[in-house]
């Protein structure tokens, strides 16, 4: 593995589900495997989860960790080719990686889309020129389409928790009142579909995803109907992909609640977090027995680290 970007990176899902496991189990055993190597945090966006969970997985392999959040302290980036500078943006995305790969062996970034301009958005430009200029391996923290590191924890998680062999799960699209990235439903469904479960997507009309990431996943409009029997729900918001970067609705309905568990195979339910209490998802699921919404983030540390470790041992 040279860059982490996305599940087409991972040659093998089951081999580094069973590595992560192994990991999760003695988190340690590779604690001198990043020795006098660096990895550097590139935050263009705010985080909690990401930024923690990396830091931990990177010190439990012994790497240094430098973390830069170029949203608030950093020069204003240009990544426009061959543009006169005379705006806002004070130093080229060609230089500026060029000498962060010059300080660290890997790279970490996070981009959000800005949900104006798909093409745009979905090109992952950003991305693109980092592994050009920066020439160290990148891993995505979040890019504009994919969330691959928070997808590989939900499978761990799921693998963790799940108590048939080929569980039901289901993507649900829930409200919110600001339009959200389509990232982690499109990286979900990605995952899911390398993984052996039983996958559908449930959200009201107009909120199809990339047909790139979801593949041949059926899709219901029903949410009743698809939580019929589900073991795990995956509950996210995301903005329209059709009707790019807008909210076409805000009905409270698709809210998951007690009532609607009732159907489901005493499922269980994940949020990859910051989650809005009472709009995307309820108090009394979040803080029942049904929630893993915690031990999914945990399991964002073991996630990373077995990326990291992959990357350290194929490429160092
Ligand atoms: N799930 C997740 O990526 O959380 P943060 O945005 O807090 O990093």
């Amino acid at each position: 593995m040279k860059n982490f970007l996305s599940v087409e990176d991972v040659k093998d899902v089951q081999k580094l589900l069973k590595k992560a496991f192994k990991i999760k189990k003695n988190p340690f055993e590779h604690a001198h495997l990043g020795k006098n190597k660096t990895i550097g945090l590139v935050f263009m966006n705010p985080s909690t989860r990401t930024r923690l969970s990396t830091q931990r997985a990177a010190n439990n392999l012994g790497l240094n960790v430098m973390v830069m959040n170029m949203d608030k302290e950093g020069w204003a980036l240009e990544t426009q080719e061959g543009i006169v500078m005379n705006q806002n943006t004070v130093e080229h995305i060609k230089d500026a990686a060029a000498v962060m790969g010059r300080y660290c062996e890997i790279i970490g970034i996070r981009s959000f889309p800005k949900l104006v301009d798909k093409q745009e958005d979905y090109s992952e430009d950003f991305f693109q020129k980092f592994i050009k200029y920066a020439k160290v391996p990148i891993v995505s923290l979040e890019s504009a389409t994919l969330h691959p590191l928070q997808s590989f924890a939900d499978l761990i998680t799921i693998e963790e928790y799940k108590t048939k062999e080929r569980p039901k799960v289901v993507l649900s699209w829930a409200p919110h009142i600001k339009p959200l990235p389509q990232a982690v439903a499109n990286s979900f469904s990605e995952w899911m579909q390398k993984a052996d479960v039983d996958f559908i997507i449930t959200h009201p009309q107009g909120y199809e995803l990339d047909k790139k990431y979801t593949g041949a996943t059926p899709v219901i409009h029903n949410q009743e109907k698809a939580l019929k029997n589900a073991d795990f729900i995956y509950v996210k918001n995301w903005s329209s992909y059709a009707e790019y970067g807008k909210v076409l609705s805000l009905d409270g309905g698709w809210m998951l609640t007690n009532e609607k568990l009732k159907i489901t195979n005493n499922a269980k339910v994940m949020h990859c977090l910051p989650v809005r209490r009472n709009i995307e998802l309820s108090d009394e699921v979040l803080d029942s027995e049904h929630s893993l919404v915690v031990e999914q983030a945990e399991n964002r540390i073991y996630a990373c680290q077995t990326v990291l470790k992959e990357i350290l041992q194929k490429n160092f």
